[in-house]
């Protein structure tokens, strides 16, 4: 009798609910994507076969999530689940202040507010769309000072998402320390790839700052994801828990914003979450002018109880493991047949590298744009365009910026789809792959003014 190649690992849950998928044509695909202007963000769900349009809100909640959803507090004011959700803040991640927020955008504008005053620069490893946005939007300019090797798709670095300590230092000599109010600091780097920042870098940076009176506002939207590429790549981290670590990156920050609808495995929520009792003082006063009085700032009772119940599940090892192991499945897959992807595969999503699959298509005419299109029109995959269009225009000349990467993203939703809905995508990708040659890029026929990625249309050249 042949023998089993290995022993396989398989997911920590089993289903106990599911949501039919709707089956379409290529006839029926071609039709919707015409329709939705080659932007696979106006496509209408029930279109899509596999969705991995992005990881945020897209998880699937638990039992224990749903059981707490029945126990929403929903008074106005001084809810049981907001007194449960500060109560997990403070122990997993060990801040002093919680300020719940509709989702990680409206802690982003908070803190933003608060924080930055017109002219000042805000240093960052690498730029995210609505973080940037509300920091310009306050009068600031964002500097990317992550590593070079975070804008390499092939370099093989286990940190790409650190901080460039010289860059950093570079900026506060150029424009003063008064200048510059924060570094933003993400873990994990969306933009990048998911790419993770090293424990050792964030306690640099914290040292760094520290000298010159600076804060750091950490980007916790996937910092548990990040949590486990610390645990698994870098020295001295091997028998911590998922939760030790999370709680010590924290420690070098002064406060963080938090998209819940990633790592915390809900459908909708964030928050601000702060050490400062100033600026948690402010925080606390403007989310009632933007979201809703600081107890609930624009969720349900229920939402609270189940983000904080998200948190507990989301430091569990065996979840992280399986989570971040089913996108490199994929991953490794495709590079066995020769994708062009980022590398190393990220936590939350393959990264196809589309000026590498493409190279034939200019990136004026959106190379990643055409290949989302592409992958729609083959199996009715959804991704997203991370290039040109996501990058959009520089608010002062009004010029494209130009990234150096053009990427197309593949997100997995926590505990969504399984193996076999990973091998379909796989072959998929793959036929995609074998037809690079016929086909030609895109044209953009309608831009919005702001995140321009969301609503732009596109016809075909
Ligand atoms: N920060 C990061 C790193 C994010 O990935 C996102 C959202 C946000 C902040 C904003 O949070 O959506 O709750 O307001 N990213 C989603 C994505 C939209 O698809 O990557 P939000």
């Amino acid at each position: 009798m042949a023998k089993l190649e290995r022993r396989s690992w398989a997911e920590p849950f089993k289903i106990k609910v599911v949501e039919p998928l709707k089956m379409t044509t290529p006839e029926e695909r071609l039709a919707a994507i015409q329709e939705a202007g080659y932007n696979t963000f106006l496509l209408r769900s029930e279109d899509v076969y596999i969705d991995l349009l992005t990881d945020s809100g897209t998880n699937a909640m638990s039992d224990n999530q749903w059981a707490g959803m029945m126990l929403g507090d929903e008074a106005y004011a001084g809810s049981k689940n907001y007194y449960h959700l500060e109560e997990n803040v403070q122990k997993y991640y060990g801040y002093k202040y919680l300020v719940p927020t509709h989702q990680g955008r409206g802690a982003e504008n908070i803190i933003s507010q608060i924080l930055i005053k017109k002219g000042d620069f805000v240093p960052g490893n690498m730029y995210f769309t609505t973080t940037r946005l509300h920091q310009e939007l306050c009068g600031g300019t964002f500097i990317d000072i992550i590593v070079d090797d975070a804008h390499d798709s092939q370099k093989l670095v286990p940190f790409k998402g650190n901080v460039d300590l010289q860059k950093l230092e570079d900026l506060i000599a150029r424009v003063g320390a008064e200048k510059i109010p924060y570094v933003s600091v993400a873990a994990t780097v969306n933009m990048a790839g998911g790419q993770p920042i090293s424990m050792e870098n964030l306690r640099t940076v914290r040292a760094l700052t520290s000298k010159h009176g600076i804060k750091v506002i950490m980007d916790a939207t996937r910092a548990v994801e990040n949590a486990y590429f610390i645990k698994t790549r870098e020295a001295g981290f091997a028998d911590s828990t998922i939760a030790a670590i999370l709680k010590e990156m924290c420690s070098y920050t002064d406060g963080a914003t938090m998209s819940g609808k990633k790592d915390l495995l809900v459908n909708i929520g964030g928050f601000l979450a702060l050490n400062d009792y100033d600026v948690f003082e402010e925080a606390r006063n403007l989310v009632v002018v933007y979201e809703g009085l600081h107890t609930y700032g624009g969720l349900a009772g229920r939402d609270l109880e189940a983000m904080a119940r998200g948190i507990d599940e989301a430091v569990q090892y065996d979840h992280i493991k399986a989570r971040i192991g089913q996108v490199e499945y994929v991953g490794e897959k495709l590079l066995s047949i020769g994708v062009p992807i980022v590398q190393p595969i990220g936590g939350h999503a393959i990264f196809l590298d589309a000026k590498r699959f493409y190279p034939h298509i200019p990136q004026t005419e959106f190379p990643a744009q055409t290949l989302a299109a592409e992958l729609y029109l083959d199996s009715g995959i959804r991704a997203m365009e991370r290039g040109i269009v996501s990058a959009g225009r520089n608010k002062e000349t009004g010029d494209n910026y130009y990234p150096k990467l053009e990427l197309v993203r593949l997100t997995f939703p926590r505990r969504v789809y399984t193996q076999a809905h990973c091998d379909v995508l796989a072959e998929s990708v793959e036929s995609v792959f074998e037809n690079r040659e016929n086909i030609s890029g895109l044209k953009m026929i309608y831009e919005p003014k702001y995140l321009r990625f969301f609503q732009a249309r596109f016809e075909r050249l």
